[in-house]
């Protein structure tokens, strides 16, 4: 396996918009950003991941992209992100950049010049295509935030395809043009020194030209996804932007690519294709909905092994993978795979921050998880500012599929807005993320939870997060360590052994409220083994072979 430093790095996501704002207009900014710098470096992670900061009219917060070479006002300006990069790096902490590429704003000034006439010379730059007839869509595509894929333009009388909002119109990569602007639009982030790129919806750039009707699921619209997903092309393209861009740089990449399975991603992140360093894959945060991705049930823990060892077992060392619980577009962790009651919401999130950092890869952390954030207790629709849900309570409900106390269950679990509420620093006004109305309401939770308050408490969800930090940089077994699953069917507890050499580590995490029994596996059960971390005051009692509820703990043992 080849040492490589972002496999030794941990990662922290950033989500501008709710991170700390800086001039009191209730949005976040660069430079609050810049002011959290050594809140980051006391945590000890590596990169932060930066969530869309371009020109941007804000469909879809910022992943509606309309000058990517330009900072989003709201955000600050190139001067501020200059300054944030160099502070970052004088603090030794990388920056990524979130690529949005599969498709721009509807304000984007290509797409502007698209729409005016068939022959405009930036008509190719997006999909248009005649409707199959009156009022008929070219085909029978649904969008992901609901909807027809297709919007009729009058001015020109054809359709142009959009796999997210209607103001977010897709790119035509068929198109060299198109792909040259894009990569010398990296070429210029990366000459100014960033440290690499999060991909949004990357495996999404290559579209079946023939453009079929999808299978209809749940009486909605038509699937595209084995033809838009993984296209035909995507794997030439990221070629291309690796030979032209990418292999120039010492940069981090990581791909988001929803549906994506342990084959393709080998063929994404491995060494030797030369296209990116790792992906996202969703397995363990999908298809676990009844209606869609909406459903209300707590995820069930023998899925979720089972997909998990599937990934660190199969991807084989040539790949690598990325290894997270939530993002801006996922609930928070603890409160989907953990229990948020105030009885068990530190050790529960303590023992999945243990779960994923054990693992083989590299351990994202979304901004607030360290604190053991939680969702928002929703009870209005008037609170929800994402673009997703507001359409999928119109639409399901709008249809009578879902009553709208559903409905609010649904999004109570399933919202990205509960990832958006802002970061909680303090018992302060706004939680100390700003002077003034923040844009999305504040987690009424945050005088219990919040940074101060976990900064000053060595035994907090933060400080745990940053021994697990450190004890990633002081052992490579944790990094380069092969994963094994033990104790398979057991239906509460999680548990692997990682081994590199003569060292071994024994990862052990109780899923569930109750006790839950188990008997050790033999190097661990004496002197022998040490107990590198635990969440509770004291280490599990191994005569006793039991684990108290939400219980983890990490054993190290050296065969002589
Ligand atoms: C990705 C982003 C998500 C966004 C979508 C469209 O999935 O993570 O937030 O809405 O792409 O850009
Ligand atoms: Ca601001």
């Amino acid at each position: 396996m080849e040492r490589k430093w972002w496999k030794e790095a941990v990662v922290y996501q950033i989500y501008p918009r709710s991170f700390q704002d800086s001039n009191g207009d209730g949005i976040g900014d660069l430079n609050g950003i810049r002011e959290r710098l050594d809140y980051l470096k006391q945590l000890g992670i590596d990169v932060i991941w930066l969530s869309p900061i371009y020109q941007s009219p804000n469909d879809d917060n910022g992943y509606d992209i309309s000058d990517y070479k330009k900072v989003m006002d709201e955000f600050g300006t190139m001067k501020d992100f200059d300054d944030l990069l160099k502070a970052a790096h004088e603090n030794g902490i990388k920056i990524l950049l979130d690529l949005v590429v599969n498709h721009t704003s509807d304000e984007h000034p290509w797409f502007l010049e698209s729409r005016k006439s068939r022959e405009n010379p930036y008509r190719d730059y997006y999909i248009w295509k005649e409707g199959k007839g009156e009022g008929e869509p070219p085909n029978n595509w649904g969008s992901c935030f609901g909807g027809s894929a297709w919007k009729l333009d009058e001015q020109t009388g054809m359709y142009y395809l959009h796999l997210f909002s209607p103001r977010q119109p897709d790119l035509n990569w068929e198109n060299e043009k198109v792909r040259k602007e894009v990569f010398e639009m990296m070429d210029w982030w990366c000459r100014k020194g960033i440290d690499g790129f999060r991909m949004d919806v990357i495996s999404m750039i290559s579209k079946d030209p023939a453009l079929p009707d999808g299978e209809v699921k749940d009486d909605l619209y038509g699937d595209f996804s084995p033809y838009a997903v993984h296209g035909p092309k995507v794997h030439t393209y990221l070629k291309e932007m690796n030979q032209k861009v990418l292999s120039n740089y010492d940069l981090m990449t990581v791909g988001e690519t929803a549906g994506v399975t342990v084959e393709e991603a080998r063929k994404y992140a491995g060494a030797r294709e030369h296209e990116l360093n790792m992906v996202f894959h969703f397995e363990h945060v999908e298809g676990d909905g009844e209606l869609l991705k909406w459903t209300d049930k707590k995820p069930d823990l023998l899925r979720l092994k089972r997909i998990l060892s599937r990934w660190q077992e199969e991807l084989g060392d040539d790949a690598w993978n990325s290894l997270y619980w939530d993002n801006h577009d996922q609930p928070r962790a603890v409160s989907r795979f953990g229990d948020d009651s105030s009885r068990y919401r530190e050790v529960s999130a303590k023992m999945l921050a243990t779960c994923l950092h054990m693992m083989r890869g590299t351990p994202y952390i979304y901004q607030g998880e360290e604190l053991g954030m939680t969702n928002f207790p929703f009870t209005e629709l008037t609170q929800f500012r994402d673009i997703e849900s507001l359409n999928a309570y119109k639409e399901l409900t709008g249809k009578g599929l879902v009553s709208h106390e559903k409905m609010m269950s649904y999004l109570r679990c399933k919202s990205r807005d509960n990832a958006r509420t802002p970061m909680q620093w303090d018992n302060g006004p706004a939680a100390g993320f700003s002077k003034g109305v923040p844009w999305i309401p504040v987690n009424p939770n945050y005088s219990e939870i919040n940074a101060k308050k976990e900064l000053a408490d060595e035994n907090s969800v933060f400080h745990y997060y940053r021994k697990l930090i450190r004890l990633r940089k002081n052992y490579k077994i944790i990094v380069y360590g092969s994963y094994q699953l033990i104790m398979k069917d057991d239906i509460r507890i999680f548990a692997y052994i990682r081994n590199l050499g003569t060292e071994k580590l024994l990862v052990l995490c109780n899923f569930s409220n109750e006790e839950a029994e188990l008997s050790f596996p033999e190097g661990f059960k004496g002197e022998e083994a040490e107990c590198l971390i635990y969440n509770y005051d004291c280490p599990p009692d191994i005569r006793q072979g039991r684990l108290r509820p939400y219980e983890a703990a990490v054993y190290y043992a050296e065969i002589k």
